[in-house]
């Protein structure tokens, strides 16, 4: 496993021809949820490069950058157990010098779900992503579904700029109780972490009321709001969409997938799943 912290230094990796490469972005503090898409990328590629990089141009003024998780001697450790080839780990400086002016915007889908809260957000991920996708030159990209409108978008973004890369969503890994993995999990207290059940405890209860004939987007919406409230979390949004085009939808169908932010106190976790009538 290479450490590489220069732009120059992953720019000149000569992978060998015709070997398939696979990248795994991060914002490092890794957990299982990581190391699944590195796992998958171990078992698909030939070579398996990760980035580890918090990108303060994906925070807004008042969000966590500052106290954003961060123990990168236990995230080496980790990728350690697997076969990874390249940890590409850039700075600030690096990656947006003095000067730096350039950025990507993938239009409405930047806009709406936690674009619509977190104004810019999605503008930072698009454009730290095309930079590491043209640092690393990668063949496949994997990422977490539980991001879900951030693989949208990015898939969105390598279609329209042609990149030439295949972007592979991989499933959600949640802990025993249902709460989906994130770095941001270590901000709850104790009672918070009960409260965070909420998230994934209104989609399963969205899943069973249409498996009950339910299909009305509004009374599942309102049910699963109620049940966040409830639990003491505070929904951002609760909304029902279709899985490509994002759009609201009135009635649920094949392709529904329910999407949920909400504060647990300060922190703001996100959740989602398919719903299948
Ligand atoms: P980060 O939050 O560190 O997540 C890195 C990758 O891990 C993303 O693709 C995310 O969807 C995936 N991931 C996180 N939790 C997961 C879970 N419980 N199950 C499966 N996958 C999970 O997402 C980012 O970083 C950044 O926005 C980034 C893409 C690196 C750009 O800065």
């Amino acid at each position: 496993m290479k450490i590489i912290n220069t732009l120059q230094e992953m720019q000149s990796v000569s992978y060998p021809q015709g070997q398939s490469v696979g990248f795994v972005p991060t914002m490092g503090y890794l957990h299982e949820g990581h190391l699944s898409l590195v796992a998958r990328s171990n078992q698909e590629c030939d070579l398996t490069v990760v980035s580890i990089y918090v990108n303060p141009a994906q925070f807004g003024p008042n969000e966590d950058l500052s106290s954003y998780p961060r123990n990168l001697q236990r995230d080496l450790d980790l990728l350690g157990l697997f076969q990874v080839d390249y940890v590409f780990i850039p700075d600030d400086a690096m990656m947006y010098p003095k000067g730096y002016l350039t950025w990507v915007e993938v239009e409405q889908i930047s806009n709406i779900l936690c674009g619509a809260s977190r104004p810019g957000h999605f503008k930072g991920v698009a454009t730290i992503v095309l930079k590491l996708i043209n640092l690393v030159r990668p063949t496949r990209m994997y990422m977490g579904e539980k991001d879900y409108q951030q693989v949208k978008l990015l898939t969105k973004m390598a279609a329209d700029l042609n990149l030439s890369l295949k972007i592979v969503p991989c499933p959600i890994v949640r802990e025993s109780d249902g709460l989906a993995l994130s770095s941001r999990n270590v901000y709850l207290s104790p009672e918070q972490r009960i409260q965070a059940r909420s998230l994934s405890q209104a989609w399963m209860q969205a899943q069973n009321s249409v498996q009950t004939g339910i299909t009305s987007t509004a009374i599942l919406i309102s049910d699963a709001t109620q049940l966040l409230l409830n639990a003491g979390a505070r929904p951002d949004y609760v909304k029902i969409i279709h899985s490509d085009t994002l759009e609201d939808q009135s009635l649920v169908t094949c392709e529904s997938r329910m999407l949920i932010a909400a504060y647990i106190g300060n922190t703001r976790l996100i959740d989602n799943c398919p719903l299948n009538p």
